[in-house]
Formats: structure tokens, C-alpha cells, sequence
């Protein structure tokens, strides 16, 4: 197949917009990472997203929408609180998880009876959701198990030759995907951390947050290992290389990081080092470090611990985790 790279003028917008509607796949800039997207209501488009990407069907997708009226031809449940979360957070990283209406197959929600909702920030990616004129669902641009994308050039990496359209953007200001919120239920429940954090949720809902249980947990614990979220339960993120996170006092992790590489570089290991200073900067740049890692052809990689102490060092936490097959030298 080949692959059409866009620049977003309007003229381009509307055409991707005509692809998606009639089925197509089109890749697209949000601010969280970029999305791989196909109209929301047709099974047909959204098995070949799965297809494309390389991933389980069982994994639902998150439906993206153009404005907030768009939520309520998707559910019939818009609750006061799911009110005081749209008028918080979107447009914005936020996906609310909601009972679906039939006109969402089940092919869209991996068989679920609820879809994930998000209405993004991005202009051209609202843009292009009103050009198709229906709404988006969308996963990761990327190659299933690879880091996401939040550069174009990663979508082209993986996507050229895969899907019909790749809409160019900025880089993705976010950098990690937006936080699933599980509105359900009596209290609100986090399925997937991002940098819209439990304190912000509680500040806009005047309630506890709840945060699934599974998300501080390991595949290697066992039956206990349930995500809420199914996508939660991949590897996800990996790089090529072998990835270890070092966590401590912040010297004592530099201190570490030196020695382990030059402990490898003595045996002809090449070596990546990814050391972040505050939690903002490290979800932004975490994904485009580890591809750049993976097209240096390195051995090793060493990253610093995020403190989870703060909401954004928790989600950021969460993928470097993942990343390193949750191997942690403590010191
Ligand atoms: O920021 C983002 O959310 C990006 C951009 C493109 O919008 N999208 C994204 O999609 O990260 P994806 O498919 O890579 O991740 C969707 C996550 C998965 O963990 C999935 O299991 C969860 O959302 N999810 C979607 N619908 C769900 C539902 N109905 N119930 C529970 N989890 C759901
Ligand atoms: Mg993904």
C-alpha cells in the first residue's frame, strides 16, 4: 500500500477526513502521541487498524471525538460528574470510560459493554474528527510492543507502507498517552496513569480517586495481575535493548549509572543513558529516547527512577517500567 504523508493544511484535513469516513486508515497528530485512526462505528475499518498495528483484538480502543456534544450520540449515561470532568479536562488528555450505546461495535471496545472516550486538544486532530464526520477510534500509531509515537518521523517508521494516510504535526506536547478514568462506578477509577493525575481528577470531581490496583502491580504477580484496562497487560514500550531503571537518592543513582556503564562499555557494550530532571520533561521526552536508543543500535540502556511521588513521575514510572521488563537495581 502506499502511504500518503500529508502537511495539515485544510485542503489535506478534508482528505484525510474522506479517507477515514470511507473506511480508510489514517494516522494523526494528538497531544498526547499520535494516533492511528479509523471511523469508531465501522468494524470492518477498525479490524484493519489491529491489523496494521500487529495487535491482540481483544484490546479495546479508545473513540475520539470532535467537541462534547459528540459524547452523548455515544453513550446515554452523562452523569453530573462526567459533566464536572469534560468542563475540567477536555479538551485534553483525559479518556472516560462510559457505558457504550449500540452504535459502537464490539469490535471498537474488544467486545466490552463500556468505550473509552477522549476528545483531544490537538486542532488538527480535531480537525480532522469533523472532517471525517464520525467519530475516531484510534490506538497508538505505532507498531504494537514498540514505543509510542510522538514525532512524525516515528509514525512513518513504523506505518509507511501499512495504512493509507499519516497527517503531519508538531511533536506531541504531552508525550505519554492520556489517562484512562473508569466513570462507571460510585467513585471514578484510574486505569492508566498520564499527566492528568488522581489529586487533579479529585479537585474537579470533589471525590476520592481510586486507582486500579494491577497499575502498581507485575504481569510476574500472577493471578493477582487483573488491569481493568486490557491493553494494560501487554509488554509495551520496548526497546530493542536491555533496559534496567535505577532508582534511589538521585547522586546515589548517578553514582550507579557511571559505574554500570562503564562496567559494560569495558566489554564493548554500547550504552544509553536516560537521566530526567523533573517529571513534565520525562513524559514528553521518554518515547522519542528510547526509539532513539533502538536506531543507535545500543546494548544497554540505564535509566534514572522517576519519584512516583508526584502524579506524573507515577505515569511516567508506569511506562519506564514496562520499558525495562520491571528490571530495578535499587541502591
Ligand atoms: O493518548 C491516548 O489515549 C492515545 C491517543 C492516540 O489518543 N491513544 C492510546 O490508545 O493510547 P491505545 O489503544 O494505545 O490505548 C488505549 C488504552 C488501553 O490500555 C485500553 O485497554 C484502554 O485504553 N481502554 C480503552 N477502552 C477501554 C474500556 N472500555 N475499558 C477499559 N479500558 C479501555
Ligand atoms: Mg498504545
Amino acid at each position: 500500500m502506499k502511504t500518503k504523508i500529508l502537511e495539515p493544511t485544510k485542503e489535506n484535513i478534508e482528505y484525510a477526513g474522506k479517507v477515514a469516513r470511507e473506511g480508510g486508515l489514517v494516522a494523526f497528530p494528538t497531544e498526547t502521541v499520535y494516533g492511528l485512526g479509523a471511523d469508531a462505528l465501522n468494524a470492518k475499518a477498525v479490524k484493519s487498524v489491529y491489523e496494521a498495528k500487529g495487535r491482540p483484538s481483544d484490546n479495546p480502543m479508545i473513540v475520539h471525538i470532535a467537541d462534547q456534544e459528540g459524547l452523548a450520540s455515544l453513550t446515554d449515561e452523562i452523569t453530573e460528574e462526567m459533566k464536572l470532568l469534560m468542563d475540567a479536562f477536555w479538551p485534553g488528555p483525559l479518556t472516560m470510560v462510559v457505558r457504550k450505546k449500540d452504535i459502537i461495535p464490539y469490535t471498537t471496545t474488544g467486545g466490552l459493554d463500556t468505550a473509552g472516550i477522549r476528545m483531544p486538544s490537538e486542532e488538527i486532530a480535531r480537525d480532522f474528527i469533523r472532517a471525517a464526520g464520525v467519530p475516531i477510534a484510534a490506538p497508538s500509531a505505532n507498531i504494537s510492543g514498540r514505543p509510542s509515537p510522538t514525532k512524525v518521523e516515528h509514525v512513518v517508521e513504523d506505518m509507511d507502507g501499512r495504512i493509507d494516510v499519516i497527517l503531519k504535526g508538531p511533536d506531541c506536547q504531552v508525550g505519554i498517552e492520556s489517562t484512562v478514568l473508569d466513570v462507571t462506578g460510585e467513585l471514578p477509577m484510574i486505569l492508566r496513569p498520564g499527566i492528568i493525575t488522581a489529586d487533579d481528577i479529585s479537585r474537579a470531581t470533589g471525590k476520592d480517586t481510586l486507582i486500579d490496583p494491577a497499575i502498581l502491580m507485575k504481569p510476574s504477580d500472577g493471578e493477582d495481575f487483573k488491569p481493568r484496562a486490557p491493553g494494560m497487560k501487554y509488554r509495551h514500550y520496548a526497546p530493542k535493548a536491555k533496559m534496567h531503571i535505577v532508582a534511589g537518592d538521585m547522586d546515589l543513582v548517578r553514582k550507579k549509572v557511571a559505574e554500570l556503564k562503564s562496567l559494560a562499555e569495558q566489554e564493548g557494550k554500547k550504552v544509553f543513558v536516560i537521566l530526567f530532571e523533573a517529571g513534565e520533561e520525562a513524559a514528553h521526552d521518554l518515547f522519542a529516547r528510547l526509539r532513539d536508543a533502538d536506531s543507535q543500535g545500543v546494548d544497554l540502556i540505564l535509566a534514572g527512577a522517576m519519584s512516583s511521588e508526584d502524579g506524573i513521575g507515577f505515569a511516567v514510572m508506569n511506562r519506564m517500567l514496562k520499558s525495562a521488563g520491571y528490571s530495578v537495581i535499587y541502591v
